[in-house]
């Protein structure tokens, strides 16, 4: 018997595993190491309206537990993704594929998710707001609550897929982001998407990323990822997926008992490609072990 078929937002899943943004490709670029409908879902990179070519120079650090990355959204924009990508993965993904939507600007957000509304093939939509807003000079969309809120509504009237929204763990207060975007509309919130972090080049005296600071995921993440998944999931009624650092069956059981009601796996991929599988196995041999008739029934178990 599955134990691990879930319910997310209205979309029958056959495990609670899913792929974090920009770790999984478009879904099959790991298609040699494991057939990709074995996961529940799939969330395919970032994309964004216009093609984008990402950040110039060093891109990726390696940290002790964990990797800094400012890639800088490098994708083929929607037209292409339309036209290229989704044409190639047609018929070869049957499990539900969810786009993960980025803009410059409240308006730039809009135009993609009307886009991505007409797209079929596209069951749910995560809205990243990690995403600098040029606007703001530049401040992420998801560190200002009013920010936060108001492309949540704009992006929620012109979409009925259902939409999680991706929060940014780079603020003092994610309770209050995420109300704000619950109340806006949202029916679910990601998070984590990585922390901000730098690393120094000693020999030259100058950052090691092109980008100068970088986004830290991996194991180093998952103490602030469960503790933010621990806080958003009592104060909010919608669920969360929960993600960062992810790396093994046991920390996917944590992130249940924190409150997660599916989860992301990221960086862990790169190490381990066999990990998605690996931790289906495993959480499938925890529920008989522990005698639980379905995963869901762990959720927030932590709690106190
Ligand atoms: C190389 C790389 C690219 C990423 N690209 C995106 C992206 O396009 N959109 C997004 O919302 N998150 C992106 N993320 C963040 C991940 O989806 C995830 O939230 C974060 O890495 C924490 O999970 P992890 O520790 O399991 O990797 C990226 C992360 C990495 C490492």
């Amino acid at each position: 018997m599955n134990r691990l078929k879930i319910n997310f937002l209205g979309v029958d899943m056959e495990n609670p595993i899913m792929t974090a943004s920009g770790c999984f490709g478009f879904g099959m670029e790991y298609k040699d190491y494991f057939d990709p409908n074995e996961l529940g879902a799939v969330v395919l990179k970032g994309i964004t309206l216009e093609p984008r070519n990402g950040n110039e120079g060093t891109r990726i650090a390696e940290t002790p537990s964990g990797m800094l990355n400012c890639v800088g959204l490098e994708n083929p924009g929607i037209e292409n993704f339309k036209k290229v990508i989704l044409e190639d993965i047609k018929g070869k993904l049957d499990i539900p594929i969810v786009l993960n939507i980025n803009g410059k600007t409240v308006e730039e957000y809009v135009e993609l998710a009307k886009i991505v509304e007409e797209i079929d093939e596209v069951k749910m939509v995560e809205l990243n707001i990690s995403c600098p807003n040029v606007k703001d000079g530049g401040m992420a969309f998801g560190a200002n609550p009013e920010v936060a809120g108001l492309v949540t509504k704009k992006v929620r009237e012109v979409l009925s897929k259902p939409l999680i929204v991706k929060l940014s763990p780079n603020v003092s207060d994610i309770v209050q982001i995420a109300k704000i975007v619950e109340e806006n509309g949202a029916d679910a919130v990601a998070l984590i998407n990585t922390l901000l972090g730098m690393a120094i080049d000693i020999k030259k005296k100058k950052p090691i990323l092109g980008n100068i600071f970088g986004g830290l995921s991996g194991p180093a993440v998952k103490p602030v990822a469960l503790r933010m998944i621990y806080q958003v999931s009592q104060a909010v009624k919608i669920p969360v997926l929960g993600m960062g650092g992810i790396n093994s069956t046991e920390d996917a059981v944590e992130f249940f008992m924190a409150g997660a009601s599916a989860i992301s796996l990221g960086t862990g991929i790169f190490g381990n490609p066999m990990l998605p599988v690996e931790i289906k196995e495993g959480l499938q041999k925890y529920c008989e072990e522990e005698g639980l008739q379905n995963i869901s029934e762990i959720i927030g178990a932590a709690h106190i």
